[in-house]
């Protein structure tokens, strides 16, 4: 099965099912022209979180690694209008964009994005007594996954529900012997969550536009 296949997969996927908002295109379309690097979640990958956090009724969310806001937008649309997404990005630059696209849909009153390095805000999340968190979203540097769970783990309430993306990395998760740090990161984070009684979780693998890869989703017991 060839990469052009998957993306073609994703492509009607999301002509048909996934119904994409205009703000989502328009997003998208200013990360490309502020220059941001296309790594934010597919469309189908963003619907997914958005149906999750409206599964879990979720209210208050928690979501690091900013990028421009696409899958900002997808989360903050599944709040109730009285909801609150919390975003994190280290780069000045991401959260700029990231606030802009936040605002031409609409969702600025749900949404603040906060600048910093995610290890230096998460302590002030807490002290400000922000959580707990419905529901949290992980897509910052892999390095810092194990901590960034520790951290969602924290900042919850049994029930809560933590998805990581980007766990499968063209299979080479499987690979104990992986000298690439994003691979450790993730491979570490699998360790850490199977150490932890208080969290039941499972990861899927998926193909698409973004290539070979996957997601984990844990729930807080
Ligand atoms: C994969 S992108 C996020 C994509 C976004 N979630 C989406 O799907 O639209 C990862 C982002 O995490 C940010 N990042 C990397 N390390 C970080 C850190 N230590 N703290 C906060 N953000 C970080 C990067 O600057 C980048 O914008």
């Amino acid at each position: 099965m060839s990469r052009n296949l998957w993306q073609a997969v994703d492509d009607y996927v999301a002509g048909t099912i996934v119904a994409a908002d205009p703000a989502l295109e328009a997003a998208l379309a200013a990360n490309a022209a502020a220059g941001l690097p296309s790594i934010d979640v597919s469309a189908p990958q963003g619907k997914l979180i958005h149906l999750i956090a409206r599964m879990t009724g979720a209210k208050r969310a928690l979501e690091i690694g900013t990028l421009g806001g696409y899958s900002t937008i997808w989360l903050a649309s599944a709040l109730p209008h009285d909801g609150r997404l919390i975003t994190l990005e280290r780069n000045v630059r991401h959260a700029e964009v990231a606030r802009k696209n936040v605002a031409r849909a609409g969702l600025a009153a749900k949404v603040e994005v906060r600048t910093g390095a995610a290890l230096d805000v998460l302590p002030l999340i807490e002290a400000e007594g922000l959580g707990p968190f419905d529901f949290v979203f992980i897509d910052a540097d892999k390095e810092n996954n194990a901590a960034y769970v520790e951290w969602g783990l924290r900042l919850s309430r049994p029930g809560t529900a933590i998805m990581v993306d980007n766990v499968v990395r063209d299979g080479e998760v499987g690979d104990k012997r992986s000298a690439d740090p994003d691979v450790i990161g993730v491979r570490r984070m699998f360790d850490m969550i199977a150490r932890e009684p208080r969290l039941s979780a499972t990861a899927i693998q998926t193909v698409g536009s973004k290539g070979w890869d996957g997601f984990a989703l844990a729930l807080v017991l």
